[in-house]
């Protein structure tokens, strides 16, 4: 490493220093008559350095032709600032450019839509607004294992290729060897017996079922990996390669799943407003006025346990119309989750007790006949972030209800293994995790929230 240092520690320090060098990219630069103003930010905080630039200096004639984005090595006398605005700035004795730019540079202006940095998805690390979304992204990442590895959870690794479609959804996208143009055939259509492992495969939709397996042995796992959905859904909340967190706890039931999703969430919510506050004080100022109140009031609240049906009477009672059908039977849409978690709760809230219909073969079957242990938490403009269940243990129910949802039995024996030999109970969920940072920042579309969105039609970058 050099021996330059982060902007964000020569803030922090604000210590006057000679001989100090910081490295980055220009975000700013205001020529004058006798002197000259720059910022640069390395991305190490939402806040850039103030460089002031005078004329005797060395090569000062190309620095303050230099367009913006340039990148760029500054040395010199940090010293506390006269001005406001900043404590301290850099009186530059050196720069050094490592790369210049032309006038075809994209991020010139100082605001740009977030519609259009879609468009340069590999230039738009450079604005404050990925800056602080990427840190976040980062920071979270550490806190979901911090959570896990306080409370001994086993951290483990589940397959991305996979024979199975745990969801159950047919959402998958193919991964072959095979040759595309002539596949070798049999009586069934493409002999995938000839296929890279000798049957087909997919990219995983969940890590659910091989979670389920570890934390029959290991008590309580996590996994917490990318997954993928061919789901051809083009809205703000769905992207076809998202990233997911999934414990699974044995000998737990419904209600400590419900627990264990609250207590995460909390704790996820203090985790950002202690440790990321300068990002989030960005974000509540520049995307979501009022964001980071709400994220305190949820981390200092009790979620609301709403059964299906007591869900179904508030919407059926709701005043305000709804676009798709509400009834008995029906999933929830997003309109209607919202509707749920902004008007009837004002918070988060779980749904428990689906009708097994709409639900996944896993899901443990209530007495009721009717409906299985599952919980969905639905959260104010988001809607849904996590699903989960309690999981069937039972192994003639859970033959039973694969048979009835004409499942093929023969691919998911190693599953229905884990039930015949030692079967307890146990429960799990899946929380996604762009959608939770939307839920914690206030951004609206999913695409802004993971470096290069893959979405249908996109995988440009
Ligand atoms: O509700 P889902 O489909 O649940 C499962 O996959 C279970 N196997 C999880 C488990 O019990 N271990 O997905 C879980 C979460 C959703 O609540 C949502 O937050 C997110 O994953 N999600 C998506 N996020 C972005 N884009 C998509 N296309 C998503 N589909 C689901
Ligand atoms: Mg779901």
């Amino acid at each position: 490493m050099s021996n330059h240092q982060r902007i964000v520690s020569v803030l922090n320090a604000q210590s006057v220093a000679s001989n100090l060098t910081v490295k980055g990219w220009v975000r700013s630069i205001r020529v004058g008559k006798s002197i000259t103003f720059m910022t640069v930010n390395d991305g190490s905080c939402v806040t850039s350095l103030q460089v002031v630039l005078n004329p005797g200096m060395d090569g000062y004639d190309n620095v303050i032709r230099m367009g913006t984005g340039s990148a760029v090595g500054v040395t010199g006398t940090l010293s506390p600032s006269p001005a406001a605005g900043q404590a301290v700035e850099l009186h530059a004795e050196k720069v050094t450019i490592y790369g210049g730019v032309d006038e075809d540079y994209p991020l010139q202006k100082k605001h740009h839509s977030f519609e259009f940095l879609r468009t340069i998805a590999h230039l738009r690390p450079r604005t404050n607004t990925f800056g602080a979304l990427f840190r976040m992204r980062s920071a979270l990442s550490f806190a979901i294992h911090n959570f896990f590895k306080e409370r001994g959870f086993v951290y483990i690794h589940t397959p991305i290729i996979t024979a199975n479609d745990c969801e159950g959804a047919g959402e998958q996208f193919r991964v072959t060897t095979l040759d595309i143009v002539s596949p070798p055939l049999c009586d069934t259509g493409i002999d995938f017996s000839r296929d890279f492992f000798g049957q087909a495969t997919q990219l995983t939709v969940s890590g659910q079922l091989e979670g389920e397996l570890l934390a029959c042995g290991l008590s309580s796992v996590y996994t917490f990996g990318p997954t993928f959905r061919a789901e051809n859904s083009n809205t703000a909340r769905h992207a076809a390669e998202f990233w997911m967190v999934e414990p699974e706890v044995a000998f737990a039931n419904l209600a400590d799943n419900a627990d264990l999703a609250e207590d995460f969430i909390k704790y996820l919510c203090r985790y950002v407003l202690e440790e990321c506050q300068e990002d989030m004080a960005f974000f509540e100022k520049q995307v979501d006025p009022g964001v980071m109140g709400r994220i305190r009031a949820i981390a200092d609240s009790d979620f609301v346990r709403m059964e299906y049906g007591e869900a179904i009477d508030r919407l059926e009672k709701a005043t305000q119309g709804f676009q798709y059908p509400v009834a008995w039977g029906l999933d929830l849409q997003t309109e209607h989750e919202r509707y749920l978690s902004e008007k009837v709760v004002g918070g988060p809230l779980f749904i428990l007790n689906y009708p097994k219909d709409i639900k996944a073969f896993y899901m443990r079957q209530n007495d009721d006949g009717k409906t299985v242990a599952a919980m969905d938490l639905l959260v104010p403009k988001v809607g849904e972030i996590i699903g989960g269940s309690q999981r069937e243990e039972r192994l003639d129910l859970l033959e039973r209800r694969i048979d009835e949802m004409g499942i093929a039995k023969h691919p998911l024996s190693w599953y229905l293994d884990s039930r015949r030999w030692g079967t307890c109970p146990h429960a799990g969920f899946g929380l996604g995790f762009e959608r939770l940072i939307m839920h914690l920042t206030g951004m609206e579309n999913i695409r802004d929230i993971i470096p290069f969105p893959r979405t249908p039609g996109h995988a440009e970058f």
